[in-house]
């Protein structure tokens, strides 16, 4: 299969809607990552999607729409549901409810729920008004890689794999949206995002965080969200984590990474500073342009060949916890402490 890249423009957007009315797949820009969509509706459309990513079968989907009317066909709508998309759709947040018998069960991976999100993007808008029905989408990206922030992304995994892809430029957030469970009354956040505990909890009143969003699940252990089961997010590299003070840091990193040229040293602007030998690649100024920058960054390095990633840990607060959740799972939660590394190779 030849697979088209096509500007959203009018002509863009009548062929996508075309293809997703016929069964086809799309990928399309939203504004926090690419998605691979097909019509909710349509079984066999959203099967191809599994296959296409090569994605486990027992990992939901997430149905787009417009917004709460949208939404409502697809499930039962709850009062903290109606608080959360008011103050935050269209936009980078996912809601979980209890599915309607009208969206199939393939969607959401047999499990009783939906997860539904208005995004923001005006391409991804424009699509799901073509179409009139929810687009089913998980990033494009084949399991297992990082999510694509740009079209050329998504053609490296998908290319041959489908028929269109909507390319519109680089994504703004760059990380996928956060996940919240509002089947009940207090918000639970299942994947951190952009969208922070703290902005959830100042129009909820309350938010909680899943303790499995910082933690590796056990074999067996009832996972949530499914997705945080899988190893995800992974760069080719072995990525490890590196937590604790600029100085231990700094040692740390000076005794794994020193003049080695397949090796990264990923950190924010301003720290490890002046540190030789290092090829240091800049998250940017702060966490929210780490989460731009993250996934764009691990598939540099896969290109360049890198063996080795190393990245100095970000503070867990405001959007620096859904950067910190991503790098967590693409390291296999592998964290060196520094000080307890410098204490052990200390001579
Ligand atoms: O920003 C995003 O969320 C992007 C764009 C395309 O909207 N989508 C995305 O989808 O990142 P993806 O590949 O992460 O898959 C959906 C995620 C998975 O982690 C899945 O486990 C979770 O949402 N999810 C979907 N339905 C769920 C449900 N009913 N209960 C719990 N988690 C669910
Ligand atoms: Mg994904």
């Amino acid at each position: 299969m030849q697979t088209e890249l096509m500007r959203p423009d009018e002509l863009g957007i009548f062929m996508a809607a075309d293809l997703l009315r016929s069964g086809g797949l799309v990928a399309f820009p939203t504004e926090t990552v690419y998605g691979l969509g097909a019509k909710v509706y349509n079984e066999a459309a959203v099967a191809a999607i599994f296959e296409a990513k090569g994605r486990p079968a027992d990992n939901p989907l997430i149905a787009h729409v417009l917004g709460i009317t949208g939404a409502q066909e697809c499930g039962e709508w709850t009062p903290l549901a109606q608080i959360l998309a008011s103050a935050f759709w269209p936009g980078p947040l996912t809601l979980i409810i209890r599915r309607k018998p009208i969206i199939p069960r393939i969607v959401s991976a047999g499990l009783d729920t939906i997860a539904l999100r208005a995004p923001s993007h005006p391409v991804a808008r424009a699509l799901i008004a073509a179409c009139g029905f929810p687009i089913a989408a998980p990033s494009a990206n084949r399991s297992g890689r990082p999510s694509p922030t740009t079209a050329a992304h998504v053609m490296d995994d998908l290319a041959g794999r489908i028929p269109l892809i909507l390319d519109g430029g680089p994504s703004e957030v760059g990380l996928e949206s956060t996940v919240v469970d509002a089947t009940g009354m207090c918000p639970l956040v299942l994947r951190p995002g952009s969208i922070t505990p703290q902005m959830l909890a100042t129009v909820a009143g309350e938010c909680q965080v899943a303790d499995s969003v910082m933690r590796q699940l056990q074999e067996g252990e009832y996972a949530p969200s499914p997705g945080m089961r899988h190893k995800h997010y992974a760069p080719m590299a072995r990525l490890t984590l590196v937590e604790g003070e600029d100085e231990a840091v700094k040692r740390v990193l000076l005794t794994l990474a020193k003049g080695r040229a397949d090796t990264w040293v990923l950190a924010l602007d301003g720290e490890l500073r002046h540190t030789e030998g290092l090829r240091f690649k800049s998250l940017g100024r702060d966490a929210g342009e780490a989460a731009h920058r993250l996934f764009y960054l691990l598939r540099q390095a896969d290109e360049e060949g890198v063996q080795r990633i190393f990245v100095k840990a970000l503070s867990p607060e405001g959007v620096g916890l859904a950067v910190m959740n991503r790098l967590a799972r693409a390291s296999g939660f592998d964290i060196i402490q520094a000080a307890e590394f410098n204490n052990q190779h200390h001579h």
